[in-house]
C-alpha cells in the first residue's frame, strides 16, 4: 500500500532537480500527478516514464491562469486536488543590493514569491471541495537566516515571505482540514546548485556539519511526509532539511 494512494497532486517546478525526485517517489507511493514547468520537453519525458498516473502541464507559475487552468486539468483529469507542492524556483541574479536592478528584484519575486500565493488561491477551492489538502512550500535556509553562500536580498527576502505566507494560509484554512507547512533545504545536489556553484558546493560545504551536499531524494523523503495523512496534525509549521547548517 503507498502513502499517498488516492491522492491527487500538482508538483511544480517538476522537469529536473527536486520537482522531478518528488515527482518519482509520489509516483511510487500512489499518487495521481500533474506535473508543471516550463521546461516542457524534459516534464513530457519524466511524465510519459511515470505512465498514466501523471499528466504533464507547461506552466508559467508566475501566471495566475497558467494556475486555473492546471487546477481544471487536474479536476477533470483525476476528480480532485489534495495536495499542492510550489516547488518551482529560482536563484536569480548574484547581485550584491547596491547592484540589483529592480527586473532582477521582481523577476526573483514574482517566481519565488508570487506564484506561491497564484498556486495557493487557485487550488484552495478545489482543496474546499474535497474536504482536506496538504500544501507544501519549498523556501530554503535562506527563509530562515541570511548569508549562506548566496548574496542576494531578493532571494532571502522570496524564501522569507513563503515561510510566512505558508503559516497564514495554515492558520487560515486550518478550519477546513487544509494543512500547510513549508521546507527549508540547505545544500542540494540539482542543476540549480550546479550551476550556481559550477562544482556543487564550493566552500559552502566545510560549513555542513554532516559534511556533504544532500541528494534530491533526501529532501523528497520530507515532503512525502508533509504531504500524506502521517502528517494529520502538523500545520503552519517550517521543516529544515540543512545537514545542520542552521545549528552553527
Ligand atoms: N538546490 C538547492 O540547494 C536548494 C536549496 C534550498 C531551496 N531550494 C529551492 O528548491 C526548489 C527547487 O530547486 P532545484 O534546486 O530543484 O532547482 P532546479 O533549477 O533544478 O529546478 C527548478 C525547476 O523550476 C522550474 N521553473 C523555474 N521558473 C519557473 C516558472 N516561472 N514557472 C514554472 N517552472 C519554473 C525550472 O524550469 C526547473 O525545472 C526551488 O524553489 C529552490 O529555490 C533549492
Amino acid at each position: 500500500m503507498g502513502r499517498l494512494d488516492g491522492k491527487v497532486a500538482i508538483i511544480t517546478g517538476a522537469a529536473r532537480g527536486m520537482g522531478e525526485s518528488h515527482a518519482r517517489i509520489f509516483a511510487r507511493e500512489g499518487a495521481k500527478l500533474v506535473l508543471t514547468d516550463l521546461r516542457a520537453d524534459m516534464g513530457r519525458q519524466l511524465a510519459t516514464e511515470i505512465g498514466s498516473a501523471a499528466i504533464f502541464l507547461e506552466q508559467d507559475v508566475t501566471s495566475p491562469q497558467d494556475w486555473d487552468k492546471v487546477v481544471a486539468a487536474a479536476e477533470e483529469k483525476f476528480g480532485r486536488v489534495d495536495i499542492l507542492v510550489n516547488n518551482a524556483g529560482i536563484l536569480g541574479p548574484m547581485a550584491s543590493t547596491a547592484d540589483l536592478t529592480d527586473e532582477g528584484y521582481d523577476q526573483v519575486c514574482q517566481v519565488n514569491q508570487h506564484s506561491v500565493f497564484y498556486g495557493m488561491r487557485a487550488v484552495l477551492p478545489a482543496m474546499l471541495r474535497a474536504g482536506c489538502g496538504s500544501i507544501v512550500n519549498i523556501s530554503s535556509i535562506a527563509g530562515m537566516a541570511a548569508n549562506y553562500g548566496f548574496p542576494s536580498i531578493a532571494y532571502v527576502a522570496s524564501k522569507f515571505a513563503v515561510r510566512g505566507m505558508s503559516k497564514a494560509v495554515a492558520v487560515e484554512y486550518g478550519k477546513d482540514n487544509i494543512r500547510v507547512n513549508s521546507v527549508h533545504p540547505g545544500f542540494i545536489q540539482t542543476p540549480m546548485m550546479v550551476e550556481a556553484t559550477d562544482e556543487g558546493g564550493g566552500d559552502a560545504l566545510r560549513e555542513i556539519p554532516l559534511g556533504r551536499i544532500a541528494a534530491p531524494e533526501e529532501v523528497s523523503a520530507l515532503v512525502l511526509f508533509l504531504a500524506s495523512d502521517e502528517a494529520s496534525y502538523v500545520t503552519g509549521a517550517e521543516y529544515l532539511v540543512d545537514a545542520g547548517m542552521l545549528a552553527h
